[in-house]
This record gives structure tokens, sequence and C-alpha cells, in this order.
């Protein structure tokens, strides 16, 4: 996969992408992830990428040419076998489609993404309208540019692509992957400080440990999402599983609750 990413903090690339998974990723030829300075595609002596909004109003907006003539540039770059799809061309905005898995896997799809980091005020909408295919939220809250989502977003994305995960990994087992959050996790010592890993751990019974996990499984999911529960399609054991909790739950508050007067 070929990644680029049009910035104005080009050097807020550098050091994510020059460690572990990133690193092994790009030095084996997974994926060639390009960085490039916005305002490198300005053509006055102060490299102006910004402008005051037309209507008044506070703060700075992106100013269109920079962008398109950045974008012509990086799509000059790629061969493009004749026929195959124009890459996704995704701004990184509060405004946008909200990210999660699905997105990730959908986006890992691609042979190539070209991402926008948006700053100040806004972009220019002409940019939106006319240039960028997607738009990405990372979540409902504000930060002050695109650079932090981007990196979000292409870190979920290379570590589905194929090969970039070792044997050890794998993308298959992750929380979402299959709608639901994960078990429990434990390593040595078997007892810190005393508090101890759950016996059935260390019992050697793989049978059991799989029936704990799922149970793990569901039993987080309803407590901690249970709008992923509704979300996602269940086996008939999962079903099972959560009728039990359901069920353990609605006992529990009942005795729970103060006798009445
Ligand atoms: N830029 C600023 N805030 C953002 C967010 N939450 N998601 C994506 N891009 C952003």
């Amino acid at each position: 996969m070929r990644i680029d990413v049009l910035t104005i903090f080009p050097q807020m690339f550098d050091v994510p992408f020059s460690f572990g998974i990133f690193k092994r990723a790009i030095d084996q030829n997974l994926v060639s992830i390009n960085v490039h300075n916005i305002r490198d595609y300005t053509h006055d002596r102060h490299h102006t990428v910004d402008d005051y909004p037309y209507g008044g109003g506070s703060g700075m907006v992106f100013k269109p040419e920079p962008i398109f003539e950045a974008v012509e540039s990086v799509k000059t770059q790629v061969d493009r076998e004749p026929g195959a799809a124009e890459p996704p061309i995704i701004l990184l905005t509060p405004q946008g489609r909200l990210f999660h898995q699905q997105i990730a896997v959908e986006l890992s799809k691609h042979r190539h993404l070209i991402f926008i980091c948006g700053h100040y005020e806004g972009i220019d909408e002409r940019v939106v309208e006319h240039l960028v295919t997607d738009e990405i939220s990372i979540g409902d809250y504000v930060l002050t540019g695109g650079e932090l989502p981007a990196l979000v977003v292409i870190d979920a994305v290379i570590r589905l692509l194929p090969g970039v995960l070792g044997s050890e990994h794998s993308a298959q087992e992750d929380s979402y992957t299959n709608g639901l959050l994960e078990y429990p996790q434990y390593t040595r010592p078997a007892d810190f400080q005393g508090w101890s890993v759950p016996e059935v751990l260390l019992s050697g019974d793989h049978a059991q440990i799989a029936r704990w996990r799922r149970e793990q499984v569901i039993r987080r999911t309803l407590e901690r999402r249970p709008d992923l529960i509704k979300k996602t399609k269940l086996g008939r054991e999962e079903e099972q599983l959560v009728e039990k909790f359901t069920a353990s739950d609605k006992t529990k508050s009942s005795s729970s609750k103060e006798p009445e007067e």
C-alpha cells in the first residue's frame, strides 16, 4: 500500500513511523508512507497556506490552491494501472464520518490512500466539494489539527495489511474485529502483590480456558459496551451467555434493592 499525507507539520510524522510495527512494515516494503509539506505547493514569498474567511469571523481558512496542487502532484508520482480505481482522498475533520474498525478494514483494501490534515478554523469548502472523497472524524472532540487523527487512522489501517502483524499477533482476534471486546489477559507472575491470576488459566485445560474467555468477552462487553452486543451477530452459545449474565444481573439488582416500606 502507498500512503501520502499532506500536512503543514511533516515532522509530526517522523517519530511514529520510526518504531516497531510501522518501521518494520516500511522496511519490508509492505507500505510506503510519503509525507508532503503543503507549504511546498505555494508560490508566494511567505509560503502562505491560509487566509481570512470571506464574510468575516475568527480564525483562518486553508486556501484551496496549494492543496489541489499537492494532490495533483502526488497523483502524478504514482503509476496507476489503466482502469485502476482512483485513490480515496481523505480529509481528517471533526465533521467527517465517525471512524471505526469497519472503516479501517474498508480502507485497508485500497492500494493507495491520500490524507489531508486540516488546521485553523477549517478548509475552503471547494476542497471538500471538488477534491476530497471521504471525510473522517476520530471522535466527538476537537483537536488542533488533522495530524494525530491521520496517525490514528493510518495505524489502524496498516496493522490490517497482510504480513504486517507477525504470526504472534492476529488482527483476527482484535476487539471490534468480531464486534465485541477482548477477554482479560495475564502473564507471570501467577501471584502479584496478592492478586492472583484466575485459576482456570493455570489449569492447562484448553477447552475450559476457551470457555472462560468466551464468557469474559460477553460479560465485559455487556458491562462496558452493551451497544456492541446489540449491533453484533452472536452465535448460539454467545446468545445463551448474554441471557445468563443479564438474568444474573437482574437477580443481583433486585436482591440489592432496599425493601419497600
Ligand atoms: N481535526 C480536529 N479534530 C478532529 C477530529 N476529532 N477528528 C478528525 N480530525 C480532526
